[in-house]
């Protein structure tokens, strides 16, 4: 029986790249029929919704989504279609996986083996959207920290660790000056590292794992944080293996998940053939495996690794000269 999965191309390059990963993916073999709906700038203009009905409509029908980028209008009061989503279908759980890919000359090129995993918490903290005036001229933005929600994210983490067989999570904070709101991340990251007593845990402070991860990126492994210092560091170590064209990216839930690479729109490059879909091409790559569908997942993988490894059909930003589509019918030839 076929997956039904509902795409969500997006904004900017967002329909570029995921029409790369739907060739890819329907190249493995699986059967999938991807039911398209619209969500983003382009979904506001035609249909007067940031987030049509139909949206949600599909992904409470097919429980997975893959989703391209959109850009949410700064200003006007609309809340980001990422947080919208995030909170309505329960997607607590942010997993970023960031890997070396073989034959990339960045800067850390030597560090073949870099494999971190970053579980960022994706439904409060300073993204809860609850910001006022107090005064004129003086403005408060809440972060909100919870117990519940802070367990959830430290479990997904020391679970897929176990089952992952890695060795050590760290914890992001800055409770030195945040002690209430980061201090009950931290309570909460102890509690259920304590059930795990194979895994090694440590916590360190925000802005020195900024400075670790630049001078000492080898030394991690499994990272685990709040919602905002998730996405900074997200898009740091994005660039310590290549920049934001590679990295994937799954919000996972209890009942609902959503794949979708770390980088955003990019309209600098949008509708010119140059978007790396190599991020949304990973990201298939993990909702492949979430589908079951191991095999397709893995050969999805080689593929891609492969095509770096041979350096003939890289796009601009990681050092080559091919178009979106060359890139992917190398990935695609090489399944
Ligand atoms: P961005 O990720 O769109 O772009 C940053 C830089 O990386 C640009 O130079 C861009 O050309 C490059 N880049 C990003 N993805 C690339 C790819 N696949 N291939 C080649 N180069 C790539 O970040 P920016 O400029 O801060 O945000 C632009 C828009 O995207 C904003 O409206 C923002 O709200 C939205 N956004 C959406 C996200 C999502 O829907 N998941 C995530 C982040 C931003």
């Amino acid at each position: 029986m076929a997956h039904l999965i509902t795409l969500i191309p997006g904004d900017g390059i967002g329909p570029e790249v995921a029409e790369a990963t739907v060739r890819a993916v329907d190249a493995t073999g699986v059967s999938i029929e991807w039911e398209r709906v619209e969500a983003g700038a382009r979904a506001l203009v035609e249909q007067g919704q940031l987030i049509p009905d139909d949206v949600f409509a599909s992904l409470e029908m097919t429980r997975v989504g893959l989703k391209g980028p959109t850009a949410t209008p700064i200003g006007g009061g609309h809340q980001s279609i990422n947080v919208s989503l995030r909170k309505k279908l329960g997607l607590y759980t942010n997993f970023r996986p960031v890997r070396m890919l073989p034959g990339l000359k960045t800067r850390y090129a030597d560090l073949v083996n870099l494999d971190m995993a970053i579980f960022r918490e994706n439904t409060e903290d300073l993204y809860s959207g609850l910001e006022h005036e107090v005064v004129p001229g003086v403005v408060e933005s809440l972060k909100i920290i919870t117990q519940n929600a802070s367990m959830r994210i430290a479990k997904s983490a020391f679970e897929w660790s176990r089952r992952e067989s890695r060795k050590k999570v760290v914890a992001i904070h800055k409770a030195n000056i945040m002690k209430l709101s980061d201090g009950l991340f931290l309570k909460c990251c102890r509690e259920v590292a304590s059930h795990y007593p194979e895994i090694a845990y440590s916590e360190m402070i925000v802005d020195n794992t900024c400075m670790q991860l630049v001078m000492r990126p080898e030394t991690f492994d499994v990272l685990v944080l709040p919602n905002l210092y998730g996405d900074i560091i997200s898009d740091l170590t994005a660039g310590l293996v290549g920049g934001l064209g590679i990295v994937p990216g799954a919000n996972l839930g209890d009942h609902h998940a959503i794949f979708e690479a770390v980088h955003g729109t990019a309209p600098d490059i949008a509708g010119k053939c140059l978007a790396n879909p190599t991020a949304l091409m990973q990201s298939a790559v993990l909702m492949l495996a979430h589908l079951g569908e191991r095999d397709a997942s893995a050969r999805l993988h080689k593929a891609i690794y492969a095509t770096y490894a041979e350096r003939d059909h890289l796009t601009g930003d990681v050092g080559g000269k091919a178009s979106t589509t060359e890139f992917t019918d190398a990935v695609i030839s090489r399944l």
